[in-house]
């Protein structure tokens, strides 16, 4: 089986921006895949240090959250891992480091674009995320010489540089100290973005325009009803605009009656329905998809989900042993009479 590693930063709960642009491909890829999803706590901490009881309620939210979506850490091949619990990947970092050029951090244009919305000035664990990134990836690496396999991350458009520079650290590190790491290959998904309530182009916590996977009928029905529209339509028989209009993305999305949406989408440019039935409309068709999520979680919510969490993070943490013994022996670091 082919290996897939891929991360969630735990800093809140999960909404359907991350299940149409992470965990909807996730659950497909679980069937052929050895996967590693991790909860990457320490990575969260670069954005949310001052927060570490968000980050410790979140690792158990987005676990609930992705077990209820359908994700499988019974099968063999599944593997829920916490970041934070295996310091081999902190060890992986600093090796990193010392083949990775600054320019390199400072032209990531992920990095670039992140830093505008920081809040305060970059720490230099920010500065690094890229670099422990690599580390998340590579510590599942095979050993090149045994297979030349890949690690397959898949992910949305914004995270692409930090797959290219992965491989760029992970070449760096073999010219310089002999063949010992593998490479990695982005799988990009068809939706990197998922538009908000609001029409802001992303669904975000932080933006306050999200519909959580564990939200209520209620608050779903509220968040629905106050949706934006198309702004241009004063009355409900106004020709309204389809496209790019964030209820009929969302129809697109979730809604399992193409029949319906279509007929919704043509009465809607004739002016011939009214915005309160095609929220009416998109709220059976949430309900529906969130229905089943919420049976999961329930029957998740009393059992002690964190052995999963556990489980996985032992199977990765054997193959990042692995990568580091062979980092260290490279690096020269090796000390096997003093190391026990
Ligand atoms: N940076 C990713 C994000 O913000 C999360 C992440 C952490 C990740 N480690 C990873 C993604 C390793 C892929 C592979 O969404």
């Amino acid at each position: 089986m082919k290996r897939i590693l891929t991360g969630i930063r735990p800093t809140g709960p999960l909404h359907l921006g991350h299940f149409v642009g992470a965990l909807k491909q996730w659950i497909k890829l679980q069937d052929d895949y050895e996967c590693y999803f991790l909860l990457a706590d320490i990575q969260a901490l670069t954005t949310h240090a001052d927060n570490p009881k968000l980050i410790q309620e979140s690792i158990r939210e987005v676990t609930l959250d992705m077990l209820s979506v359908g994700l499988d850490p019974l099968k063999d091949n599944v593997n829920f891992v916490l970041q934070s619990a295996i310091p081999e990947i902190s060890e992986l970092t600093t090796y990193f480091t010392m083949v990775t050029p600054f320019t390199w951090i400072q032209k990531n244009p992920t990095i670039k674009e992140e830093l505008k919305q920081l809040s305060k000035g970059a720490t230099l664990g920010f500065m690094n995320y890229p670099v422990s990134q690599a580390a998340d990836i590579l510590m599942v690496s095979p050993n090149p010489k045994d297979s030349k396999e890949p690690v397959l991350v898949p992910v949305g458009n914004d995270q692409v540089p930090h797959i290219e520079s992965t491989n760029r650290v992970s070449r760096a590190f073999n010219s310089t100290y002999g063949e010992t790491f593998g490479e990695c290959k982005a799988l990009v998904g068809d939706i990197g973005r998922f538009v908000g309530l609001d029409g802001n182009s992303k669904m975000s916590k932080s933006l306050n325009n999200a519909i959580y996977l564990k939200d209520s009928t209620e608050e779903v029905k509220k968040k629905i009803m106050s949706m934006y529209t198309d702004p241009k339509r004063i009355h409900p028989d106004d020709p309204g605009t389809v496209e790019g209009n964030p209820v009929f993305i969302y129809h697109d999305a979730f809604n399992e009656n193409k029949k319906e949406v279509k007929d919704l989408k043509e009465r809607y440019e004739k002016g011939t329905v009214g915005d309160v039935e095609v929220k009416e409309k998109l709220f059976d068709a949430i309900e529906n998809f969130l229905e089943p999520i919420r049976q999961k979680r329930k029957e998740f919510e009393n059992e002690d989900i964190m052995k999963y969490v556990s489980d996985g993070t032992k199977k990765a943490q054997e193959l990042a042993a692995g990568n580091v013994d062979r980092a260290r022996k490279a690096m020269g670091l090796d000390y096997p009479t003093i190391r026990s």
